[in-house]
């Protein structure tokens, strides 16, 4: 039984109900076509294909985080049954893939994965980016005088193609051949072909294995007659040799033919994918020829906005709930991660690409958890080199006019041919012969987020009330810059090396970026640098933005409080608001009226309360709060006073949910990285880490290779919380609130430590 209950009437829509991932609107456009979903329905079962769908971010990472409970072991499975025709061919021919590592379930997984590791170690894959580099430069030395090519065909395909053999120590005698078999091998697993099509597709599928068997048994011989061979698959024979138990001799097999699938199909489609986007978003294309350091964090929001890995799969191995919606026992999820990849809960203005957005790492489209790709910086390796190359010698290149098709399939995606053309005679090397040779290296891995920064200038700086500056930033080409949800901030870069958050003050789609800075003479120097640098003309670094800050649009009502300074969010909040056509109470507080910036807008446009102190008129936050109709929600941005008073109300009225921002402080945040030594067990990566007394919880999880998102790095904004399951935190931030310190299921972990041992969902 895996769909849902009989006999009760079916809670999904009819869309939802039959969807179905080989129609158009998905094989065109998968985000968009689960854009409903994510809006309203994000777990649903489509009776057309008999699975569950998961679309949204946080659902489809907890279903990838728990491989217990969800189990791997349907990645692979064949979406369209075989016809008895087709099972007769890979009868006959004695085709026996079976597990691999994708979809092996624990405790066998986690053994094989950790005896395979050591040829994935960034020192190692480092190795590899000469062969890389060399292989790009053939294919272009081959197209660069030709004006025009298509790009999959010239060099994308092969490319990721030769580096996956090489890494393999697979010798290649036939590329063509083994193109066909793994364009069988996708077909077969992800794709509906006809029941003709079918007998077609098992043949390739049969040679495939057969081939790869007698590929595997050259290079067994290889390693048993001692010779020095390298490469990922003869560490697998060489392993199989010491714990067969483990490496088994199917395993082998099967591994040699899915690995060849997954180490290039992937990175090929991502690269096609990739230069489609970048191609079409000229003026990001041209920030990448001017500054190619942006080409790490350039790959890497491609693959979040247009991932070749759009869907993956897992089967549950008892009843589970998901997202609210309970899944039975044997019921099989396809977790659509190019749905979550535009969720507007975790990534901003998520339909856009955006080449300065510096969470885009958390992207889904190398799954996440205990199976994650094992090969990811590999392809990102792969994807830096190509784009750096075509961009350094054809930096003029274009996309020319065409129509893109796509292999039907549920789960690879990219186009099967990139048609671009540029003019000869203005190949920059027939002026330079040198840029041939010139080259920039990339770092193994992701690209490191603090370093991915805007440059931005400053259109505009007027005093909006006693000791407020209103700035307001444009992008200096011109361009616009992106819009934001209400509550978002950004990071202003200071000389020194730290930086502040501001909140976006709104509105959110102007294409210009406005905050409002108050001066602090008593702070760390901040808010001062800002009044005296930030004058009409002047360049700032800038990143994000981000949103920690997030109002709940679909409670029942709201109830927005500013203190101070903290108008900034809560104006474009309010805006937001107004804009759904929802009713809300606004309360704003300050001290006197001449230091309260957007009076005017606060009064005229959103009918706010004013509390002005200075004229006796303080706000009466326990009335407030008493007054609240139950369901609201509550969003408050102010000093920590305001926001403790409010805490401990509400802590009193469990029927309303409130969420806060401290305003960006000038304060020194103290020293936030020492305190008890701890040790943390992390349970999704198997791993166990002391926390010495002068690290924080964020850098050794960091030095361990775990990717954990950060901004303020001060416990301010929340963007570095990580699930706990066992143990006690002791909560130093000032994001949480009282009730979600009590719960203490969560930590903040750029400043907050455990006592004893703490057991994380990490
Ligand atoms: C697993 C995507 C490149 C080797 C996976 C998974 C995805 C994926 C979605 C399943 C993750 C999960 O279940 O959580 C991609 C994409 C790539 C890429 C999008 C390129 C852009 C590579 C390369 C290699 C590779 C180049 C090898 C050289 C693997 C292996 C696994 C895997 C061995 C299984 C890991 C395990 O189950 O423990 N990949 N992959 N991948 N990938 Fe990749
Ligand atoms: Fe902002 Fe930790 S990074 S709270």
């Amino acid at each position: 039984m895996n769909a849902p209950a009989k006999g009760k009437s079916c809670p999904f829509s009819a869309q939802a109900r039959s969807f179905d991932p080989f129609g158009p609107a998905y094989q065109q456009d998968p985000s968009e076509a689960l854009r409903f979903s994510r809006d309203s329905e994000p777990v649903f079962y489509s009776e057309a294909m008999g699975y569950w769908v998961v679309s949204r971010y946080d659902d489809i990472k907890a279903v990838f985080r728990d491989n217990i409970t969800f189990s791997p072991a349907n990645a692979l499975e064949k979406i369209t049954p075989a016809t008895p025709e087709a099972m007769d061919v890979l009868k006959r021919e004695g085709y026996g893939m079976n597990r691999t590592l994708v979809n092996e379930d624990e405790p066998v997984h986690m053994a094989r994965r950790r005896a395979l590791l050591d040829a994935f170690a960034p020192e190692a894959l480092a190795e590899h980016a000469p062969m890389v580099r060399r292989l790009v430069r053939e294919k272009m030395d081959a197209i660069i005088d030709r004006g025009q090519s298509d790009l999959v065909e010239d060099m994308l395909w092969d490319v990721p193609f030769t580096v996956a053999m090489q890494f393999l120590g697979v010798p290649v005698d036939d590329i063509d051949r083994l193109r066909s078999f793994s364009v069988a091998h996708t077909v077969n697993t992800w794709g509906r072909p006809t029941p003709e099509q079918q007998v077609a597709v098992a043949e390739g599928v049969a040679k495939f294995w057969n081939y790869c068997g007698e590929v595997l048994a050259r290079m067994s011989a290889q390693v048993d007659a001692g010779e020095d061979v390298q490469g990922w698959m003869y560490d697998m024979i060489r392993q199989n040799r010491v714990m067969p138990d483990i490496v088994t001799d199917n395993y082998l097999h099967s591994m040699m033919m899915a690995i060849i699938v997954a180490a290039h199909e992937t990175t090929a489609l991502a690269s096609a994918n990739a230069l489609r986007q970048l191609l079409t978003h000229r003026h990001q294309w041209q920030a990448i020829c001017d500054d190619p350091a942006l080409i790490p964090a350039a790959v890497e929001e491609c693959l979040r906005h247009s991932g070749s890995m759009v869907a993956w799969r897992r089967i549950t191995t008892k009843d589970a709930e998901v997202g609210g919606v309970t899944i039975p026992k044997g019921g099989r999820i396809l977790m659509v991660m190019a749905s979550g990849n535009h969720d507007p809960r975790h990534f901003e203005n998520p339909d856009q690409l955006d080449i300065w957005r510096d969470n885009s790492a958390d992207h889904l489209t190398f799954g996440y958890g205990a199976h994650q790709c094992m090969g990811k910086n590999i392809g990102r390796m792969e994807m830096a080199i190509i784009i750096e190359e075509i961009s350094r010698r054809i930096p003029h290149i274009e996309l020319a006019d065409q129509d893109f098709t796509y292999l039907p399939n549920i789960s690879l995606r990219g186009p099967e041919a990139l048609h671009v053309r540029w003019d000869v005679t203005q190949n920059p090397e027939r002026r330079d012969p040198t840029l041939r040779d010139q080259r920039r290296d990339f770092p193994v891995g992701a690209p490191d987020r603090k370093a991915i920064v805007r440059q931005l200038t400053v259109a505009d700086a007027t005093p909006l009330a006693d000791g407020v500056l209103g700035i307001t930033l444009q992008d200096p080409s011109g361009a616009p810059l992106p819009s934001f949800s209400a509550g978002a901030h950004i990071d202003i870069v200071l000389p020194e090396g730290g930086s502040r958050n501001y909140s976006l003050c709104g509105p959110v789609d102007s294409g210009d970026w406005r905050i409002a800075v108050l001066r602090d003479e008593a702070g760390r120097g901040g808010s001062k640098w800002m009044h005296d640098h930030a004058k009409p003309g002047a360049a700032l670094r800038v990143r994000g933005p981000h949103n920690h800050f997030r109002l709940d649009e679909d409670a029942a009502h709201h109830i927005l409080i500013a203190g101070g300074i903290g108008i900034t969010p809560i104006l474009a909040m309010a805006d937001r608001l107004r804009a759904l056509g929802r009713d809300f109470d606004f309360h704003y507080a300050g001290a006197t009226r001449a230091g309260m910036a957007y009076l005017d807008r606060a009064t005229d446009d959103h009918a706010a309360s004013l509390h002005v102190s200075g004229e006796g008129t303080r706000a009466d936050l326990a009335a407030l709060v008493d007054a609240a109709p139950s369901g609201s929600f509550i969003a408050a941005c102010g000093p920590s006073r305001l926001l403790e008073a409010l805490d401990e109300l509400v802590a009193k009225r469990p029927d309303l949910t409130l969420r806060f921002e401290h305003f960006s402080t000038d304060e020194s945040a103290g020293d936030l990285a020492s305190g008890q030594p701890f040790s943390v067990e992390c349970a999704d990566s198997d791993l166990v880490l002391d926390v010495p007394e002068d690290r924080s919880l964020l850098q050794v999880l960091r030095a361990a290779g775990l990717d954990v998102p950060s901004d303020c790095e001060e416990g301010l904004c929340g963007s570095c919380e990580i699930g706990v399951e066992r143990g006690e935190v002791e909560h130093r931030d000032r994001v949480l609130t009282g009730s979600e310190r009590e719960a203490g299921d969560r930590i903040i972990t750029c400043c907050s430590r455990g006592r004893g041992k703490l057991k994380l969902k990490i």
